[in-house]
């Protein structure tokens, strides 16, 4: 199924996303930098929009693999031209039917993406699914949002938290809190 037309203009989704998130982003790409991972990890940036957190993230930590997968193909295009050093992978998928083997990474993150999710049930556990043993999904989504999410992860994950995340300022800035699973 298509993403809702609002994330068909990716450049105009872009504009005001890279504003009004962005302390998000660099919150989201601090925690996975910092998250102790060897050089060789591979690490998916699930419903990236454009793709501003895998791009970071990949120029950040240059020995990790970094991928990029969402449900809108011009979402994706528009991900893809941004990235002109060619360090992520991007692909056009659902997060409830992944393009990735069994057992491919080592860090998932999600930034505002859950709640469009069609299927969240089908979503945690297809994450779960790609995860490596001991990998670690992170889904930062407005609060209220995520009460289903954290259920099913509950059942699929070996443990589960929920935090909220300091971001400072209106808006994101007093309603984000992080899903943190580890499989
Ligand atoms: C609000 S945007 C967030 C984009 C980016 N992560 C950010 O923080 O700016 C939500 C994104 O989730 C994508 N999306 C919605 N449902 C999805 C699904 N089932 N699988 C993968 N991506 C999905 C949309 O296409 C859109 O790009």
């Amino acid at each position: 199924m298509q993403a809702a037309h609002i994330f068909a203009n990716a450049e105009r989704y872009d504009r005001h996303a890279g504003r009004l998130a962005a302390r998000l982003y660099a919150r989201v790409v601090t925690d996975a930098a910092a998250s102790g991972l060897p050089a060789g990890a591979r690490v998916l940036d699930a419903g990236t929009g454009p793709g501003r957190i895998p791009r970071d993230l990949a120029a950040l930590r240059p020995a990790w693999t970094v991928d990029a997968v969402d449900l809108e193909p011009r979402m994706i295009d528009f991900a893809r031209r941004q990235d002109t050093e060619g360090r992520v992978t991007f692909a056009v998928g659902d997060v409830a039917a992944l393009p990735y083997p069994d057992e491919t990474f080592d860090l998932i993150v999600s930034s505002i993406s859950q709640h469009h999710w069609d299927d969240v049930e089908g979503g945690i556990r297809d994450l779960r699914r790609v995860l490596r043993p001991g990998g670690r999904l992170w889904i930062y989504d407005v609060r209220w949002a995520l009460r289903r999410a954290l259920r099913v992860a509950e059942k699929t994950f070996d443990s589960v938290r929920k935090e909220p995340v300091a971001l400072g300022h209106w808006p994101l800035g007093m309603l984000v809190t992080r899903l943190s699973a580890r499989a």
